[in-house]
């Protein structure tokens, strides 16, 4: 057993510390704290560890709500004070943007905390084998089974104990069930199996019997080399999601923020900076069901939305009329193929809120070759290609105006943030 004094957390969820000069990780650590560990897998930089004792205790850690928690892999940190959590999650922030885009000195702006930190969750995949149900462990793919998840909301700790009764009555067991539940606490759910499956275990009316009536409807999908391919859907297969004073339909294949209780302070920042500027054309890159473009629709002329999910793109058309948003338009395509239009429309505004990849090459070059571009919003849930890409756009004349760390994922590593660049 050694001992390690944690000097900081890093992105990912672990803390470093010190072994006779070479790093070593380990989970479930704060900085400051000494710890006992045990060396689990060396390698020749670094030392992979456990925590076996905490020596030394930092003020800020916690009793975790959750028996679960350091077995199953959905939390990083729910034994350190929330608060103290997102301080952290800060400095992790910015000392990625410095580090992979050597993005000095920027403004930074506060933090904005999740106004709840437990139950914030309106999305959850459940994983199946047999008779567990749960989550993965951390760093692999054995399944956790839990009763209850203190991130979701109620209605889909509910739908983990009907699960429980009805897996029985499939003849072939799905390996993931997919639960979504909106803010007007309607619920579809997608099951998905490793081979095609004709028939459906259950009707809608039984299904509901289990998982309750809130139940829009259910699908079946093939998983194949991780893209979940729809096979049939009973029921309906969209559900509403109210935001202030905009409401929006999400299909079960549609993207939507999982934090229900941030997604209106993100449409807040965004119309915030929307109304600084007359802006006559602006574009939403990665627009899903049209969370950002329809109110950007609200401070500019026009507004295109740009997204490659067919299920997103229906769900946005059908948004842009139940918003009255007769502005703003949406177009199924990839960024990446959209150049020659985007550069033909001439934009003032770009809002980009891409997948962890960030954006790509093509989207960057195009971005440089829009005369009338003055600024771009970058929502991003990944520090680390956020600093790559904010790097390339400063080295070609554009400036960060404001970065903030929103948190959108308490109690676990993850990252999102909102960057103004102008030029
Ligand atoms: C982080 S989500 C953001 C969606 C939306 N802005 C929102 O807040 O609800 C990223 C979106 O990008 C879409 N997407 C992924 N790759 C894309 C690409 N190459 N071109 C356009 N959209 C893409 C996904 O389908 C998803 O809807």
């Amino acid at each position: 057993m050694m001992k390690i004094t944690v000097e900081k957390l890093i992105y990912g969820g672990k803390g470093i510390g010190k072994i006779d000069e070479k790093v070593c990780f380990v989970p479930y650590v704060l900085p400051e704290e000494e710890v006992e560990v045990d060396i689990i897998r060396e390698k020749k930089s670094f030392y992979e560890c456990v925590p076996v004792q905490i020596i030394k205790t930092s003020p800020y850690r916690k009793e975790p709500v959750c028996r679960y928690f350091t077995y199953c892999g959905g939390c990083d940190y729910l034994h350190i004070d929330y608060e103290k959590q997102v301080e952290y999650k800060n400095e992790i922030f910015v000392e990625t943007l410095k580090r992979v885009g050597k993005l000095d000195n920027i403004p930074v702006l506060e933090p904005v905390s999740s106004p709840e930190n437990l139950y914030y969750r309106n999305r959850a995949q459940f994983k199946i084998r047999g008779e567990k149900i749960g989550f993965f462990k951390k760093e692999s793919r054995e399944i956790v089974n839990i009763d209850y998840c203190y991130l979701l909301k109620k209605e889909l700790n509910d739908a983990l104990s009907g699960l429980r009764e009805i897996l029985p009555f499939f003849s072939f067991q799905p390996v993931e069930a997919q639960v979504y539940s909106s803010s007007e606490n309607r619920t579809v759910v997608k099951f998905l199996f490793p081979k095609n499956i004709k028939k459906v275990p259950l009707g809608l009316k039984h299904m509901k019997a289990f998982l309750g009536e809130s139940l829009e409807g259910f699908g079946m999908y093939l998983i194949k080399d991780g893209y979940a391919r729809r096979i049939n859907f009973v029921g309906s297969p969209f559900v509403y999601e109210t935001v202030g004073d905009y409401r929006f339909r999400v299909s079960a294949d549609s993207f939507f923020q999982v934090n229900r209780f941030q997604v209106k302070n993100l449409i807040d920042l965004v119309e915030n900076e929307m109304k600084k500027d007359s802006i006559s054309v602006a574009f939403d890159l990665y627009s899903g069901v049209g969370t950002f473009s329809i109110p950007m629709g609200r401070y500019a002329q026009k507004v295109f939305g740009v997204e490659i999910n067919p299920y997103a793109v229906q769900d946005a058309n059908h948004n842009r009329k139940l918003n009255k948003a007769t502005n703003v338009f949406f177009h199924r395509a990839s960024a990446s193929d959209i150049n020659r239009f985007m550069i033909k429309k001439n934009p003032e505004l770009v809002l980009l809120d891409p997948p962890r990849t960030g954006i790509d090459s093509n989207t960057l070059k195009a971005l440089l070759q829009i005369k009338n571009l003055r600024k771009i919003i970058y929502i991003s849930c990944n520090p680390a290609t956020l600093a790559r890409d904010l790097s390339k756009l400063t080295e070609n004349g554009f400036t960060v105006v404001s970065t903030r760390f929103i948190d959108m994922f308490p109690h676990t590593y993850h990252i999102e943030s909102l960057t103004i660049l102008e030029k």
